[in-house]
């Protein structure tokens, strides 16, 4: 770092086509539309605001990044690859980055698809990490569960319901006195707490806990590897009272942090881990401590151009190498997030699941996120769908909202809204500050129907899921996805933000607002078919985009598969490993030209790698065409098997297959089974183009063919 201020301002505006460009991404904040809106600011500088539902603020991770959508379809993306604090200023016609250190090392992604710009940005920052199976799952979790009996009462409390619960988390509350890799041995002795996660994991479910990253002043020796001032460890307040810092720069850091980790999962083997307060948080508005504090260029920190050692460190902190806390401080929460996944790989020898507050370009190779401390209100509820897209394009699929909201009560209305929202999003855990009124999905019948139907959807379609994971991993794509990624020519999906796709083909258009009985819906051009009743498809069939008013079910969002996917289902369950043991369906909706794709990966779950050379994996591709030759149809579901070294004792079967759309209202017809007539008892078709084949057994890792011969 230079000592003069001039090398600490660097300034530099680009042009862009006004009104043509739709830009995306810049993070993190929470913000009203997923697409950036003229005129505003954003100031990059991690922080811990302690709400996240204030508009615009500076939050928790940096990322800056963003993808620029044009007419037509074509996209880019760029990435200025700075740590230092910055605003940047988007006004239509051109983006202002102002930044107070480093250098404008710029990268720029030629696209020309949004997939292409995340497939190339994830290439260069790093591949999102593949999560583990059971990390799809319903996770609960609540800042103020009082002892392991709390603990117990919920998990039966959601045994009882039959809702899904796959996770049940722990705040600080188990902690001794808000210190990481100790019990509270009042609340949480070892002699209650172990039992209680043995008993979870006999009944296939995980444990999860929460660990800051500063360590208690007087619980550690004067380490080398903590952060220091003037000679000496920077001295903290959170959770604990006085705190060092480790300074996850330093590999000796490191190796304390997977020892640590290690020894406390020798006690309790919890299954993943949440990595709170890495901002690094640091509790207390503080003035500043020498001129770095408050450069000569304010940026918006806080949105009232704080110093920016506001509720963090003082940035002439030092770390490794003379690495200064000016140029670092954006970098803690990754470099914390490689230290946990490091640790758990290790200790494992399985895939870690580590959950992440603060993020910075890469961290998606390590983690998950969450949007951090939301409230109970309607409009974080729709703002939660912004973040979510804005994490699939920073190359962090992995990411949900708090359900429910966390700050705050909830209706039971909003609370049901949330969980059929939140059933959707990738990473899907309701979590509550302490002061709040329970609000576990059993409690009121009304949000445990929404939450038996939402999950009941979620868990059937889990085998898609994670085949997106592995989409994601492979390529960047992101899980959630705005439309834009599937109709990049459809201009009308660029503001879209109240729906979202996961993967290529499921929109979810979920009720955002009060008192709705309806929802006005986007539809591209296509076939639509509702997820919920495939044998009557109620469809939207559309040559152009269109709005339609949907019914809105009090109890469920709708969901609708578009034509021209075929979705690999499995069975509803109460937990991932479950859900997992039943039959296949494959859902093929048939695009208006008879055709239909799709994809399903399956492995352990919790291989290390997800595909690649050597692990045990199967990837098997779906296809679906039609033919029409002299009155007759004939409608083909194959399958390519791509890799399948994945054997587990019970071999995996597709049992039933689901045609919607056929071309002709299905009368006279013939299925064939690879060549072989199937009996007619085994079909059930509907007039309104559906069709359905039970009674199969055909082995996924073997290639077979189905053929549905009409005549008009
Ligand atoms: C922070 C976290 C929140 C957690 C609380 C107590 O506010 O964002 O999720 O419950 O700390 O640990």
């Amino acid at each position: 770092m230079h000592d003069n201020w001039k090398c600490r301002y660097l300034e530099v505006t680009t042009a862009l086509p006004a009104g043509r460009a739709s830009l995306y991404g810049f993070g993190e904040h929470t913000k009203r539309t997923f697409r950036l809106q003229p005129n505003d600011t954003f100031t990059l500088w991690n922080e811990d605001l302690e709400r996240s539902d204030l508009l615009d603020r500076n939050l928790y991770g940096s990322h800056p990044f963003y993808m620029d959508v044009r007419p037509g379809g074509n996209a880019h993306g760029v990435l200025l690859l700075n740590s230092n604090g910055m605003d940047i200023l988007y006004g239509g016609s051109y983006i202002t980055y102002k930044v107070i250190g480093g250098v404008l090392d710029f990268y720029f992604f030629a696209g020309p698809s949004p997939l292409a710009v995340v497939d190339q940005y994830t290439q260069f920052i790093g591949r999102p990490a593949p999560m583990p199976y059971w990390s799809f799952g319903f996770h609960q979790c609540r800042y103020g569960y009082k002892n392991v009996a709390d603990l117990e009462e919920v998990v039966a409390g959601y045994a009882k319901a039959k809702i899904p619960l796959e996770g049940i988390w722990s705040d600080i509350d188990y902690m001794d006195r808000g210190q990481d890799f100790t019990l509270d041995p009042i609340n949480f002795p070892v002699n209650r707490l172990r039992p209680f996660v043995d008993r979870l994991h006999s009944n296939g479910q995980k444990y999860v806990v929460i660990i800051d990253p500063e360590i208690k002043r007087q619980a550690t020796p004067n380490e080398d590897f903590f952060l220091k001032r003037n000679g000496t460890n920077v001295v903290g307040r959170v959770w604990p009272g006085e705190v060092y810092f480790p300074d996850f720069i330093n590999p000796r850091a490191v190796e304390y942090w997977a020892q640590k980790i290690s020894e406390f999962r020798r006690t309790i083997p919890v299954d993943g881990l949440w990595c709170d307060m890495n901002e690094p948080s640091n509790f207390g508005a503080w003035q500043p401590l020498n001129a770095l504090d408050d450069p000569p260029y304010r940026i918006n920190n806080s949105g009232t151009h704080r110093p920016l050692n506001n509720q963090t460190l003082p940035v002439s902190t030092v770390h490794y190498n003379g690495v200064s806390e000016y140029d670092a401080h954006n970098l803690f929460g990754l470099y914390e997030a490689r230290a946990t996944h490091a640790a758990l790989l290790k200790d494992t020898a399985r895939r870690p699941f580590v959950l992440s507050r603060s993020t910075f370009p890469g961290a998606g190779r390590y983690v998950a996120h969450w949007t951090g401390d939301n409230s109970a209100r309607w409009d974080e509820l729709a703002n939660s769908i912004n973040t979510m897209l804005s994490f699939g394009l920073f190359g962090i699929p992995m990411v949900g909202a708090d359900i429910c909201g966390f700050r705050g009560n909830t209706s039971q209305e909003l609370c049901s809204r949330w969980i059929q929202l939140g059933a959707f999003y990738p990473f899907a855990r309701a979590h509550t500050e302490r002061t709040t009124e329970r609000r576990e999905l059993y409690v009121w019948e009304s949000t445990a129907q929404s939450a038996r139907k939402a999950f009941g959807t979620r868990y059937r379609m889990l085998p898609y899921m994670y085949t997106l994971m592995y989409e994601a991993h492979t390529t960047g794509a992101p899980i959630a996805r705005p439309l834009f990624f599937s109709y990049p020519q459809d201009a009308d999906t660029y503001g879209v933000d109240k729906q979202f796709l996961l993967g290529r083909g499921v929109l979810v258009s979920p009720v955002l607002q009060p008192g709705a009985t309806t929802v006005d819906a986007y539809f591209p051009a296509g076939r639509w078919f509702s997820l919920y009743d495939h044998n009557y498809p109620r469809t939207v069939d559309t040559r152009t985009g269109k709005r339609v008013t949907l019914q809105a079910p009090v109890d469920s969002a709708n969901v609708h598969l578009a034509g021209g996917n075929i979705l690999p289902l499995q069975q509803p369950g109460l937990t991932t490993s479950a859900a997992r043991q039943g039959e296949f369906h494959l859902l093929v909706a048939l695009a208006e030209n008879g055709m239909a794709s799709g994809e399903l990966f399956l492995d352990d779950g919790e291989s290390t790698e997800m595909g690649g050379v050597g692990g045990s994996w199967t990837l098997v591709k779906f296809s679906c065409s039609t033919e029409e030759s002299k009155g007759i149809i004939t409608t083909t579901v194959s399958s390519h098997v791509v890799h399948n070294s994945y054997t587990p004792s019970r071999a995996p079967v597709i049992g039933k297959v689901v045609f919607m759309g056929l071309q002709s209202p299905a009368k006279g017809f013939t299925i064939y089974v690879n060549n072989v007539e199937l009996k007619a008892a085994r079909t059930k078709s509907r007039t309104s183009g559906a069709l359905s084949v039970s009674g199969l057994s055909l082995a996924i890792g073997k290639e077979f063919k189905i053929k549905v011969v009409m005549s008009h």
